[in-house]
């Protein structure tokens, strides 16, 4: 898929040619693969969720890592906007104060997991049966392995942020949270599982 906004529409928080490079070589060189490991194979044809979960069950790691790669990429894109940061409204900006006492609560909830997080991976705001939670995955892994709902991500691979903030994660995870979060994005996503349960 296409950016949902154009290359340097992040900017300064991420570099036009830190996106140039994550989405046109990075996600699209897992794409690549995916379609090039799948073809003429019984996941030829499958939807990308369904891929996810049947190469993960038969332990297919070829396919799923690149499978899962670009999944997690295309929810990264829409879990950042040019008019990001601020707060959460509605039922979303409810749970989080429940569940965090407050947006602040959260934030140092999310950047000690994004830190916390060794090597390369994701950091995820999710919706499990018991409420809100922040949890990582390592590598390719994605939490629609776990059963849980996705409802924004941050990609903790070195590739996300290193032009720009070099060793800094915590700076990069600060941009993030103060200038980049999507949280319209979010709270979609929390009120149509919630509508769907
Ligand atoms: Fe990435």
């Amino acid at each position: 898929p296409e950016l949902p906004y154009a290359p340097d529409a992040l900017e300064p928080h991420v570099s036009a040619e830190t996106l140039s490079f994550h989405h046109g070589k990075h996600h699209k060189a897992y794409v690549d693969k995916l379609n090039a490991a799948i073809a003429g194979t019984a996941y030829e044809g499958q939807t990308l969720e369904k891929v996810i979960a049947e190469s993960h069950a038969a332990a297919d790691t070829g396919v799923f890592n690149n499978a899962a790669q670009a999944w997690n990429h295309t929810f990264l894109w829409h879990s950042m906007s040019p008019a990001g940061g601020g707060a959460p409204a509605g039922p979303l900006a409810d749970a989080i104060n429940s569940k965090f006492g407050d947006l602040a609560g959260f934030r140092d909830a999310f950047k000690r997991s994004a830190l916390g997080q060794f090597g390369s991976g994701w950091t995820w705001l999710v919706l499990t049966a018991e409420g809100l939670d922040i949890t990582n995955t390592g590598n390719a892994e994605t939490p629609l392995s776990d059963g849980v709902t996705p409802l924004l991500t941050l990609d903790v691979w070195e590739h996300a942020y290193y032009l720009d903030y070099q060793n800094k994660r915590d700076a990069y995870v600060d941009a993030f949270l103060s200038n980049l979060i999507n949280w319209e994005f979010a709270a979609s996503n929390f009120d149509n599982k919630r509508a769907a349960a």
